[in-house]
């Protein structure tokens, strides 16, 4: 069964933890937060308190997508405040493998994420550092942009290069019912959706619209 992560880029940030609450309810298998710093992508959002504060509310993993430049600065932060799975983007650090070590061994999974411009060669010496890799299907920073359709060969190509590795397969950005199944076909197991989870306000109704089989 496809992992859906709502991301709470999309939530009422004025009600964060009955948002929290509902996604729990409503079948979701991941909680996607997604982190900006104003620098690596041009939007802000929130730090390691407020993921801390919502870790009471819900046993679902926290699948952290770090969009910061220096990310080492802050993963301790985010482990500390309760984070399952970090993820670092390729373009934002040149010390890629250190990174990855250093979030194993605060005790989460290590993920990488690719912007839609960047090639799946930087994956091949960090295989084996790697928990996760998140697709880029829109360039990083808002939510409600539209999928970008060049991203199902990589999605496919990197498919391919896990092989019987365990590394899930994570594509973010533009996910809807019909971009679902397409990402789901070339080879995802993990989408996140923003709008398509919390546009309508009946999040199980969403959730189950986008999950494949
Ligand atoms: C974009 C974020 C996404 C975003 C997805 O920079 O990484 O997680 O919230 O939003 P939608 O699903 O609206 O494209
Ligand atoms: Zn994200």
């Amino acid at each position: 069964m496809t992992i859906i992560a709502p991301s709470i880029l999309s939530a009422d940030f004025a009600d964060l933890k009955n948002e929290i609450l509902r996604l729990n309810d409503a079948q979701a298998d991941m909680i996607h937060l997604d982190i900006m710093d104003g620098h690596f992508v041009p939007n802000l959002t929130f730090g390691p308190a407020v993921v801390k504060a919502l870790r009471p509310y819900t046993n679902l993993p926290f699948d952290v997508h770090l969009m910061v430049d220096n990310p080492e600065l802050l993963i301790s932060e985010f482990a500390k405040a309760g984070a399952d799975i970090i993820t670092v983007h390729a373009e934002a650090y040149p010390h890629l493998d250190k990174v990855l070590s250093e979030i194993r061994k605060l005790g989460c999974k290590a993920g990488i994420s690719l912007n839609p411009s960047t090639p799946e060669d930087i994956l091949e010496y960090i295989m084996d550092k790697l928990d996760l890799i998140l697709v880029m299907s829109v360039n990083p920073g808002f939510g409600g942009q539209k999928f970008i359709p060049s991203q199902l060969e990589k999605i496919s190509r990197i498919k391919k290069r896990i092989g019987e590795r365990q590394i899930i397969l994570e594509v973010d950005g533009g996910i809807n019912a019909l971009t679902a199944a397409e990402a789901v076909a070339a080879g995802a197991d993990a989408l996140v959706a923003g709008t398509a989870v919390f546009e309508g306000g009946d999040y199980a109704k969403n959730i189950a619209a986008l999950r494949q089989n």
